[in-house]
């Protein structure tokens, strides 16, 4: 099975302009690759470029436009040749509020979180078939099982979850490495908004080194800090009758 290496060709890390992201692709210019850096915002990508303009340069694109992502990659490969590594670490995360369902909300938080994932993999693995390539897909432990207040966000990271189970049967086949990542709480823009306390927070910069050690090990699920994550699979394990009322217990739902 194909491990990526920066010998033959460059890493792609989308949602690479702050928090994980950013990590990561920061890790890996320290690790010898080069790093094509995917997101909106043009100055904050330029931000980041500008701590390693040796080798990182940006892409700026819109992950929900399939059409833009098709087109952005094929001028990373014109310009920059082979894509080995690609982190598809896109994703929000919009606080829900226990009075009512927003659909609307839920319906963006699907296509930022899981179609923004599949524009960027269809190509990639037409890209990465039979040359070989490694795709790691950032979902959480939130996709673990039912949490409050994070219905859209946890289903979505279920979804990532599910899908790249499944589909790695496939991808062993076409000689492409995919992996989950499923991180707990990690310190960045998208969770300074928390309101709760987030056990055993992270920081991205250690997030960041742990995620690249995971893509160099090669084993299907990178999760971090395990007490956390192994906790939760723990309690998933257990019948509703338990889970509810220990869930409620720890994070303070009356
Ligand atoms: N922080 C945590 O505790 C935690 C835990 C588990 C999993 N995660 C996952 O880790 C990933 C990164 O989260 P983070 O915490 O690092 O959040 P973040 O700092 O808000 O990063 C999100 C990144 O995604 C980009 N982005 C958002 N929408 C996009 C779009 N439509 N097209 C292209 N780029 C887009 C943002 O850049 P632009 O705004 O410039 O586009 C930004 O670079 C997410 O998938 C999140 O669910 C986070």
């Amino acid at each position: 099975m194909y491990r990526a290496s920066p010998l033959d060709g460059i890493a792609l890390v989308t949602g690479a302009s702050s928090g994980i992201g950013k990590a990561v692709a920061l890790e890996l210019a320290r690790r010898g690759w080069r790093v094509a850096l995917l997101a909106r915002r043009a100055e904050a990508l330029a931000a980041v470029v500008r701590e390693r303009p040796d080798v990182l340069f940006p892409c700026v694109c819109d992950v929900t436009d399939g059409a833009s992502v098709r087109s952005a990659l094929a001028q990373l490969v014109a310009e920059h040749g082979r894509i080995s590594l690609a982190f598809l670490n896109v994703g929000t995360y919009v606080p829900e509020a226990d009075t009512g369902l927003d659909a609307a909300s839920v319906m963006a938080t699907f296509a930022i979180n899981v179609g923004g994932t599949m524009t960027c993999l269809e190509p990639l693995i037409a890209h990465m078939k039979n040359q070989g390539g490694q795709i790691a897909v950032n979902a959480s432990i939130a996709g673990y099982g039912g949490l409050p207040m994070a219905s859209a966000y946890g289903a979505s990271k279920a979804a990532l979850i599910n899908f790249c189970a499944s589909q790695k049967f496939a991808l062993d086949k076409l000689n492409v490495r995919l992996q989950l990542v499923c991180p707990g709480f990690v310190r960045t823009p998208l969770t300074d908004h928390n309101r709760f306390p987030m056990p055993a927070l992270v920081e991205a910069e250690d997030a960041g080194r742990r995620i690249c050690d995971g893509f160099q090990r090669g084993g299907f699920e990178i999760t971090f800090p395990r007490r956390l994550s192994w906790t939760l699979k723990a309690l998933n394990m257990l019948p509703y009758g338990l889970y509810f009322p220990l869930v409620a217990r720890a994070t303070g739902q009356r």
